[in-house]
This record gives C-alpha cells, structure tokens and sequence, in this order.
C-alpha cells in the first residue's frame, strides 16, 4: 500500500454469491461448534423470544467478512434491531433506498439451537435498490448449503432445485411457525392451523422460517406460511422459491417486497387456494389493515 494512501486494502474481486456463501459456511461451522455450550441465554420481547452470545458473534462475523469485501454495501442483521416489529419495520425503511443491501439472520432457530434440536439455518441475502439479487441458506446440521441467483436458478448441493408437484392443498405437505406475539400473532396463526389441518396431507412446523422456505424450493414441502416474520427470516428464502419455480406473496396474495411481514410460499398450483383458506379464517395477519 502507498505510504499517503490510508484507505485499508479491500478485496473486491469475488463475487457477491461466493461472499455470501463463504460468509454462511464460516458462520455454520462456528455455530455448529458452539451447540450444546450456550453459557448466556437472554430473552428479548417475550420469553419465548431467545437470544444468545452465539447469534451476536456469528452476526458479527459474517458483518466482517461481508464489508472485507465490500465496505460501502449497506447490512441489515436481526441482532443490530432492537426487538419487536415497529424496530424492525424502521430499520428497514432506513435502509431500504441503499443501492445495495444485506439482509443477515445469524441463526434462524435459535430455539431449536438453543435446545440442541437440529433445525436452524444461516439466511444471507444481497437486495439491489430493495430486490433481492442472491440468496443463501446454510443448514449446519446436514452441511446444506441452498443458493439463489436472481435469473440463474436455485441450487442445493450443486443440484438445481424445483418445487414439488401436487396440484391441490389434499395433497400438501405445508408448515407454519409460531410466532413470537403470544397475545397478538399467535391467536391469528392458531385460527389459521385449524382451518388448514383438515384441509391438507399434513402440517410440520420446524422452527427455521427461512429452512421452510429452502424446503419449499426444494420441493420437500409443498408450501409454508407464516405470520409476524422480518425482512431477514424470509429474503434469502423468497429468491429461492421463485428461482425454483414457486411463488411467494403476502398471506393476501399480494406480491413480496423487503417488508412483507406474513408470508405465504408455495409451488405456485397451490398458492391462490392457501392464500383463500388464510382468508376463510381471517388469519392472513391483515384483517383491519
Ligand atoms: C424465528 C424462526 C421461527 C419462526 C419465528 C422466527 P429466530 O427466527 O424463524 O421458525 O417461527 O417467527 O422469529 O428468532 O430464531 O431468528
Ligand atoms: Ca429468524
Ligand atoms: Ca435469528
């Protein structure tokens, strides 16, 4: 480096899927070594709502090698946002109109990290001007790494990923999540399980929103949804699903954007009768909006 030139060395040459990726697969193996050695289990906005020392170290590590390579790109990580959907929703508007954008969840499943249950994922994605260019989903557990490019397909394993086939909601492999808003979201969710359980083949619901929506690009379930999510449990995953052939939408059908907070994804042919069924119960999280 020149003596006078100050500006520390940056390396810009890799691409931004192959940061992505890297940054995940660094982040897994960390997180995958920490299971079970929680030392420091905080709550934030309800008791169901953890967080540990593990999340905040793994979003600081994968925020160091994301700006390695690119210092002036804006990050959106859950563990910089203070709890609750009014921080989110700010925090996002914020950042929305940078031209450039991460999106990180450090671990989607905290609970289930928490509980040595192995369902939880990494989720990075790359916004440009608010949409959704690369997405990356890293699944510690299995060593799956799910990758998303915006026009070039979805792959898992180097495979090319497509959604599942079934044509009707009889034949469905859906899951949910529960959200954290005991009073507020979960009521909401509740009427909305009861109404679709008998409806479909079957309902899982593993605890990773963002491995839901991989699995949905992959085709191992048929669709998910799920009210009261962020931006960074569903952007990795909403590339994914369209780059395998699904859709994703609001529960009300409406298309994604970053602040889509009640989400639907499915394999396309089952989506308009979800997004019906949803209404039917008035469990689409908008109902007097
Ligand atoms: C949670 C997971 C879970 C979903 C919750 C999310 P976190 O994310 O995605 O599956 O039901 O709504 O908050 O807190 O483990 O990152
Ligand atoms: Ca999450
Ligand atoms: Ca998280």
């Amino acid at each position: 480096m020149n003596q006078e030139d100050k500006t520390p060395y940056v390396v810009t040459s890799k691409s931004y899927t192959a940061v992505a990726i890297n940054a995940a697969s660094k982040a897994g193996e960390w997180i995958k070594s920490r299971l079970g050695t929680v030392k420091q289990l905080n709550t934030k906005s309800a008791v169901s709502d953890l967080v540990t020392e593990v999340d905040k170290g793994t979003e600081q590590m994968i925020r160091k090698l994301i700006f390695t390579h690119f210092p002036d790109h804006a990050l959106l990580g859950e563990e910089g946002v203070e709890p609750g959907p009014e921080a989110s929703t700010k925090a996002l508007a914020k950042v929305a109109e940078e031209e450039y954008l991460w999106i990180v969840d450090p671990i989607d499943g905290t609970t289930n990290f928490v509980h040595g249950f192995p369902f939880f994922s990494v989720s990075i994605a790359l916004a440009h001007k608010g949409e959704v260019i690369v997405g990356v989903i890293y699944d510690p557990s299995r060593d799956e790494m799910f990758v998303a490019e915006k026009g070039k397909g979805a792959y898992v394993h180097g495979k090319r990923m497509s959604v599942s086939e079934e044509a009707s909601l009889e034949q469905s492999l859906l899951a949910t999540g529960f959200p954290v808003g005991r009073d507020s979201t979960l009521p909401v969710n509740m009427a909305g399980l009861a109404h679709l359980a008998p409806k479909v083949r079957n309902i899982r619901s593993g605890g990773s929103a963002a491995l839901h929506l991989a699995y949905v690009a992959a085709g191992r379930l048929t669709g998910f949804w799920e009210i009261g999510l962020n931006a960074w449990d569903i952007a990795a995953g909403a590339l994914m699903v369209t780059e395998s052939g699904g859709q994703i939408t609001d529960t009300a059908g409406n298309p994604y954007t970053l602040a889509v907070r009640h989400v639907a994804a499915t394999n396309g042919a089952v989506h308009a009768e979800l997004v019906q069924a949803l209404k039917e119960a008035s469990a689409t999280g908008l109902e007097g909006k």
